[in-house]
């Protein structure tokens, strides 16, 4: 566990009482261990990651992550030296980020079902713009030059690409993969497309297309029915999931995997630390909690993940959760508490039905 900053250990404590809750009922076992990694860690001890941490991680099945980010500290400084370091350190080269809607109400977007919204994006997590490579010539002259390389290895474009094929294949909905890419502009982004065309010889039962950026997020608003599993680099990835966020309702329920398939992953939620909603029990925990599903899901407990997601898909259908953002009405605790009851709800349905007779 990193709960990490602003937000992030209250809706952490509430994925923590869902983790638990789906324990006693599934029946399976789990131990935590807290690492303080963050804002206050870093202002406290001047310590971002300390030395051998990486390693340490590898002994885990899986790290679950709050939020990081403090508007005390220069811009990213604590984003980069936790999150990406740990997504780069231990090569957590697959962002899978769902994108699907539970209910219409919840959409921006006039007319559209959850049957028009359910995808997923697969960001690859380890390249592009991320990795820092360039820097400053003159810095803070008026002749200053800065210089950001957007590195993509055939490796990396492959492996994601790999998995995505793979994942339209499982999910068995339109089996079609989209690349989204601006090959138009950035001619070197070619190495995508030829991926892709590769890559596909080998799932024939996959269909696949590409799109250029602008006109994905033009298309992921005005036909977001038209996407099954996105591929796309990292800053698109980026770019394109806070968009896909909002399609689905909100930052209060989208949720992340870093993952490197058979190694220890990372889940979180994709919210910030919203640093003045910290401590005030009003922002959703739900993005958190599917991010718990997320986690299970990935160590093999099927079960407990699928009625995680039925119990969000049914509290916020049934308006018993009305919203997602900081204005439900509903405490963070409070939705914690009630995902947990859904969680029994549908497990023993008999014992709740005398509950209510
Ligand atoms: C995300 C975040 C991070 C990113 C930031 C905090 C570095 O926006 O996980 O989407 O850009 O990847
Ligand atoms: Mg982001």
């Amino acid at each position: 566990m990193i709960p990490g900053d602003g937000v992030g250990p209250e809706v952490i404590e509430q994925g923590l009482k869902v983790l638990a809750q789906a324990s006693e009922l599934f029946g399976f076992s789990y131990a935590t261990t807290n690492f303080p990694f963050g804002s206050e860690h870093y202002l406290a001890t001047g310590e971002l990651l300390p030395d051998g941490q990486l390693d340490r991680f590898r002994s885990f099945d899986a790290i679950l992550l709050g939020a990081i980010g403090d508007p005390r500290l220069p811009a990213g400084l604590v984003e980069r030296g936790v999150i990406a370091a740990i997504r780069f350190g231990l090569d957590l080269y697959i962002n899978l980020r769902p994108i699907k809607l539970y209910a219409e109400r919840l959409c921006p977007i006039k007319g559209k079902t959850p049957a028009d919204v359910d995808m997923v994006v697969v960001r690859e997590n380890t390249e592009d713009l991320y990795t820092g490579m360039g820097g400053y010539f003159k810095r803070g002259t008026p002749d200053e030059v800065v210089i950001a390389n957007q590195i993509f290895t055939r490796k990396g474009c492959e492996r994601a690409v790999r998995y995505a094929f793979a994942l339209a294949q499982a999910r068995g909905k339109q089996k079609k993969l989209t690349l989204v890419d601006k090959a138009n502009a950035i001619e070197v982004q070619s190495l995508w497309r030829r991926t892709v065309e590769e890559v596909a010889r080998d799932y024939p039962d996959v269909a696949f297309d590409f799109a250029y950026i602008d006109a994905a997020c033009m298309w992921m608003v005005k036909n977001p029915e038209g996407f099954d599993v996105i591929v796309t680099p990292n800053l698109f990835g980026d770019i394109l999931t806070d968009l896909g966020a909002m399609v689905q309702g909100g930052m209060g329920i989208a949720a992340s995997g870093n993952i490197h398939p058979g190694q220890v992953s990372l889940f979180e939620p994709i919210h910030g630390s919203a640093p003045k909603y910290k401590g005030r029990d009003v922002v959703s925990p739900i993005a958190a909690i599917a991010a718990v599903g997320m986690m299970l899901e990935y160590l093999g407990e099927k079960p407990a993940a699928q009625a995680i997601e039925a119990a969000i898909a049914s509290l916020v259908s049934s308006e018993r959760i009305p919203s997602l953002d900081a204005s439900s009405g509903l405490g963070t605790a409070q939705i914690g508490a009630m995902v947990c009851d859904e969680l029994a709800r549908e497990r023993m349905p008999a014992a709740s039905a005398k509950r209510t007779t």
